[in-house]
Parts: structure tokens; C-alpha cells; sequence
């Protein structure tokens, strides 16, 4: 086993001991920490709404004292300013401060904040009612959708927790600092790039700060539920109608319970109400034949209500029960070969533009991937709102879903690795029990090199391990065609289940025709041509071979699923991209303006000639078979 490999495990060892002590360390230092599955399913105080902000420029010396260090008695502590007489202890009032929306990006919200990245303080008041707050046999938690990209957050002026990674939800323990009546909350979100960061510095999306989803509060009983997966059970091969295909299985994890606790499951159209027990961990494992079991699919996109109770807790859930799995080239789901017929997308709100938030920009996205006629979605390049994986889970579409390891990032650092892996635990415990999700990927066109390969390596391993009922993919680039024989030999693909191959040819490189004479040479296993396409205006017309017109996005794309058609390997194709998006590093004027135009659809969901291309294919002659 790699040096590298050991001193990994080794760092991932303390890095999934920081997501479980963070449980264990209710001690002086820092409460809770963790991650409630399901906390969109649960009664809430909501603090959604208008917060008050300030914005401070680098260095941020209210946030960081220089010596690398959080600063608890800056901005923090919420104090006003004296204002008739001097000396003022503070130069700075959130109470007389102008206000952002919460959840919701700051840069689209004030445009001064447009190209902001840096810190954000902000501060709000809420009031505290029992149960909420510290009530006897009762925790609060408070529980934060996602922050982009550090935060770092305070209740009544003292220190709660901090969290790193933009996409991820973290629920902290705020019981012992809450009182009766009113409180106040003071989050300094943190923007800024840095080289050890995932992403790193470089991205072609755009870096959207801010609280940029939903804030709440969360009480539970002493005893709770924080953690939970139901499923069909996966066992090494599939059958339909066979008592296997209406087996679930799963785990409960009650919080503070000690070995032996009673929880129920119970999902009542299937016919399944059984006990299982907690052992000295707080896991209770169960595995129960249902009654009658519809399974998840595409056409069928089935839910169940499940109630899961464990003392005085309880946690509802609609979840769905289907299998996935490869056999050589194939994609079987529910033992069905399987062709994923898609686009890729960006967490972008289509119309308004900043961070898809709200159910209806979820219903814009989905109304875009039905005009193309798509069973299938990669939520690129991070985890998307959970309202997004709840939405295709009831309408059937199936995801990809990927952690933000986009190109370069620091892969010889065994603290990038641990972020890596805690970002990755995130992503899967809080979607582990969405139906629609059947791919976890751990990068996006990463430098074929020995570190970079034993770092994405073990964290595959880490993904199939935490996780071994979904597929494990990646999205490779390269290598760049010299000739017409491509033949992909990264030896990142003996890690994956699934590969996924971003190409380019037609924009970045040669002309739309150089498709029509490609070979490739691909290893057997089932490959998605994650990404391929060309830029586009809409409303920009020419020759199918003028660059930046629609003509010429729809020539390249008609060339690709030609190619495409050719490649037995091939059971997925997602274009780049269903909606132009917003990239910092896009600026021509007049032709991109601050946007990556190689949408189908322009940012105000126009649809450019393409969609019409991509939905007859898709509908008539998908340039993919499941097998
Ligand atoms: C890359 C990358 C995308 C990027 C796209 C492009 O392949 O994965 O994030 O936006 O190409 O260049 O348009």
C-alpha cells in the first residue's frame, strides 16, 4: 500500500473523527457539529428573511487577527456604537445596516457586491420560545443550508462553530448558548479563494457568496435522530419480482442513545412497521421484506413515506427504492439497461440570475431538461440545493452528483485530501437516501499525474466505502486527440464504476467535421460523454461554421452525437451546458459578457436552436443505447 495511502487514511481517520467528536466534544470548547439527515424534512424555526450586513475588505481584520486566528471580540459581538459622545468602542452598527436576503447570494443582491469576494458579516435578532432554546430534555440546533465558503458564526457574542465548503449543509448545537426571548446571530461568511481551498483559485463558475441557502432553527429531544439510511437492499446481483427487489435496509443513528435502544421504521403503503435496536455506537442496522414494493424509475418515479421514531424523535421522509449497478458497458437500473439522456447544470437560477434557491427556479431548471427531453442531470461541478435532488427525485430524472474538485487543486497536501473527504461525507449523508441520486463524483477534469491519481483514488475508494449502493465516477479530459485514434488509458478509471469523458472537439479544439473521423479507444466499462459543445449567443446566427452562433453550436453538436453513436462504451451524454451561466474568467463583450454562453438555453431560458437538435435526438435517435 502507497506511503501516501497510509498517511491518508491516517489524516482521513482524524478528519471523520472532526465530523464525529465534533458529536462527542459538548465540552467548553466547541458544541456540536454535524450533519442532520433529513433536516429539511423537520418542524423548524425558520431565520430566513432579511439579515443585516457589513462588508469588510481584505485583510478582514474584524474576522482574523494576522497571526491566522478567528477573532471572538470584533463584529462578533453585535455592540453600538456611543454615537453622541466619543471615544466610540465600535465604529460599526448591524442594527442601522442595510439588509441582504437570506438564503440568497450577496452578489446579485447589491450591486456594489457584484464581483465581490471577501468577508460578509451578518447579523440578525430572533426571538427564542420554548421548546425552542435550552429546554430541559431538549438541543437546538442551528442548522445552515450552505455558506460559501468559509463561515464562522456566533450566538448572543459567543462563538457556536465555523464550517469550510460552500455546498454543504452543517447543523450546530446552539442549546447551552440560547436564552428565552430575544437572541442574536452574527455569521462572517468568507469568499475569498485560497490555494489549499476546493475549488482553488481558479474556476470557470462563478464564486457566488453569501448565506446562499436556507437558515433555521432545529429542536429535537435530548435522544435524536441524526442520521439515517433506508433503502432497497443491494446484494450482489438483482432480480425483479424476486423477494430481494422489496427488501430494504438500512441504518438509524439515534444520537445519545446508549446500546439497546428500541427505533421504529415503519413505511406503511409497503407494508413494512418493524423494530431494530441500537448497539453501543447508537447505530441501529434493520432489513425488512416490504409487503409490496413499487421501485423507483425514470417512468415511475414512486415515493414512499417513511416515519422513523426513536424515543420521542421522529423523522418523516419521502424516499424512493430502486437499484443501480454496471454489468461490463451497461448502466442497469432496477436490472434494466439503462441510456442517461441529460445536460449538465449549473446551481444558477434561470431568469433572475445568482444561486438557484427557490422551488420554482427548481421547476425553470426541470421545465428546460423536459424541453430537451432528458431523464437525467450532472448538478455540476458541486452538491446543488436539496430542494433540486427532492425535485428530481419526484420527477424522475436521475443525477449525478459531485463534490467541487475542479481541475488543479492542492492534491499533494494530506489536509486538502481530509477537506476532500469531509466534503465528500457531506455530500453523501445528506442525499444518501435520494432516489433520483445514482453517481457520486470525486473530480472534474483533473492533471493526470501520480499525485493527483492516488489522491482521487482514495477518495473513490472512500465514496464506494461510505457508500456502495451508488455508482463512483469522475469526469476525465484528454487526452487531446493527436490523430483521429483517441485511445483514454488515465489510470484513474480503474477507480471508477462509471467514467465520465469531457471533450471539446469542434470549439477548443479542430472544427465541428473532425468528429466524423475520431476513433476511440475506451476500456470496458459504461462511459458518459460528460461534456462536449461550443459557445453560442442567442440570437447570434450564421453558417453552421461561424463561431459564437447558434448554427455553428448545433453543427458541432450534430457532429458529436454522430461520433457519440459510434463508441460502444457510451451509455450517457450531457452537453455543456443546459443554460449559459456566469464565469468571471468570460469576457468578450457583446458575446459573453461575464457569462460561459455554451448553454442550449441563454440565461433567461431562451432556447437557442440547439434544443430543438437536442430534443428530436433525444426523442427520435438517442445517440446512446442502454446496451
Ligand atoms: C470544462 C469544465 C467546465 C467549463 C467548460 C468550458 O470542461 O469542466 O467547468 O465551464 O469546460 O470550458 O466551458
Amino acid at each position: 500500500m502507497q506511503i501516501k495511502t497510509v498517511l491518508r487514511r491516517a489524516q482521513l481517520l482524524s478528519s471523520a473523527l472532526v465530523l464525529l467528536t465534533a458529536a462527542a466534544s459538548t465540552t467548553a470548547q466547541q458544541p456540536l457539529r454535524t450533519l442532520l439527515v433529513g433536516a429539511d424534512q423537520r418542524p423548524a424555526q425558520s431565520l430566513d428573511g432579511d439579515w443585516h450586513y457589513l462588508v469588510e475588505q481584505p485583510p478582514a481584520r474584524e474576522l482574523y487577527d494576522g497571526k491566522g486566528n478567528i477573532r471572538d471580540n470584533g463584529y462578533a459581538l453585535n455592540t453600538h456604537p456611543n454615537i453622541s459622545s466619543g471615544p466610540h468602542n465600535s465604529e460599526y452598527d448591524f442594527s442601522t445596516a442595510p439588509t441582504l436576503k437570506v438564503p440568497g447570494d450577496w452578489n446579485t443582491q447589491d450591486p456594489t457586491l457584484l464581483r465581490f469576494e471577501g468577508v460578509v458579516w451578518y447579523q440578525r435578532d430572533f426571538n427564542v420560545t420554548p421548546p425552542t432554546g435550552n429546554q430541559p430534555g431538549t438541543r437546538t440546533f442551528f442548522h445552515v443550508g450552505a455558506a460559501n465558503y468559509r463561515s464562522v458564526l456566533w450566538i448572543n457574542g459567543k462563538r457556536l462553530c465555523d464550517h469550510e465548503g460552500g455546498f454543504t449543509p452543517f447543523d450546530c448545537d446552539a442549546t447551552s448558548l440560547l436564552h428565552p426571548g430575544s437572541n442574536f446571530v452574527v455569521i462572517a461568511v468568507d469568499s475569498t479563494r485560497h490555494q489549499d481551498d476546493i475549488p482553488s483559485v481558479s474556476y470557470d463558475f462563478y464564486d457566488y457568496g453569501g448565506l446562499t441557502r436556507d437558515v433555521s432553527l432545529i429542536t429535537v429531544p435530548a435522544q435524536f435522530i441524526d442520521d439515517y439510511k433506508v433503502q432497497l437492499a443491494h446484494g450482489p446481483t438483482f432480480a425483479a419480482n424476486t423477494a430481494a427487489a422489496r427488501t430494504v435496509d438500512g441504518y438509524v443513528h439515534v444520537e445519545g442513545a446508549s446500546a439497546g435502544t428500541s427505533v421504529s421504521i415503519s413505511i406503511p403503503e409497503a407494508g413494512v412497521s418493524i423494530t431494530a435496536t441500537t448497539d453501543a455506537n447508537g447505530r441501529a442496522p434493520f432489513h425488512a421484506e416490504a409487503k409490496h414494493l413499487d421501485l423507483w424509475s425514470t417512468t415511475s418515479p414512486r415515493l414512499y413515506k417513511v416515519e422513523l421514531r426513536a424515543g420521542t424523535d421522529t423523522v418523516t421522509d419521502q424516499i424512493g427504492f430502486r437499484d443501480v449497478r454496471v454489468d461490463g458497458t451497461r448502466i442497469l437500473l432496477n436490472g434494466k439497461p439503462v441510456a442517461l439522456l441529460g445536460a449538465n447544470m449549473h446551481a444558477e437560477a434561470p431568469i433572475r440570475g445568482g444561486r438557484a434557491i427557490t422551488d420554482a427556479d427548481m421547476q425553470n431548471i426541470l421545465k428546460m431538461l423536459h424541453d430537451i427531453h432528458a431523464n437525467y442531470v450532472r448538478l455540476c461541478h458541486y452538491p446543488h440545493d436539496e430542494r433540486m435532488t427532492r425535485a428530481t427525485d419526484r420527477a424522475g430524472i436521475l443525477v449525478w452528483s459531485e463534490i467541487p474538485l475542479w481541475q488543479r487543486i492542492s492534491f499533494e497536501k494530506p489536509e486538502v485530501y481530509s477537506k476532500a473527504v469531509t466534503m465528500l461525507h457531506e455530500m453523501i449523508r445528506r442525499d444518501q437516501n435520494k432516489a433520483s441520486v445514482i453517481f457520486w463524483s470525486v473530480s472534474n477534469e483533473t492533471p493526470n499525474n501520480p499525485d493527483r491519481t492516488h489522491f482521487l483514488t482514495d477518495l473513490a475508494n472512500e465514496a464506494r466505502h461510505t457508500d456502495s449502493t451508488r455508482l463512483i465516477t469522475s469526469a476525465l479530459i484528454g487526452p487531446h486527440s493527436s490523430g483521429d485514434r483517441i485511445v483514454q488509458e488515465d489510470p484513474l478509471m480503474a477507480a471508477l464504476d462509471v467514467v465520465g469523458q469531457n471533450e471539446y472537439i469542434g470549439w477548443y479544439e479542430g472544427t465541428p467535421e473532425d468528429a466524423d473521423r475520431k476513433t476511440w479507444v475506451l476500456p470496458n466499462k459504461p462511459f458518459i460523454m460528460s461534456e462536449f459543445g461550443a459557445e453560442a449567443k442567442y440570437g447570434n446566427h450564421g453558417s453552421p461554421n461561424d463561431r459564437w452562433t447558434e448554427e455553428q453550436q448545433a453543427n458541432v453538436l450534430q457532429h458529436q452525437f454522430d461520433m457519440i453513436r459510434r463508441i460502444p462504451q457510451m451509455r450517457g451524454v450531457t452537453p455543456w451546458v443546459l443554460m449559459d451561466f456566469r464565469s468571471s474568467t468570460r469576457n468578450i463583450p457583446k458575446l459573453q459578457d461575464g457569462y460561459n454562453r455554451k448553454g442550449l438555453f441563454s440565461e433567461t431560458m431562451q432556447p437557442k436552436q440547439s434544443v430543438e437538435l437536442v430534443r428530436k435526438t433525444y426523442t427520435t435517435n438517442p445517440p446512446v443505447k442502454p446496451e
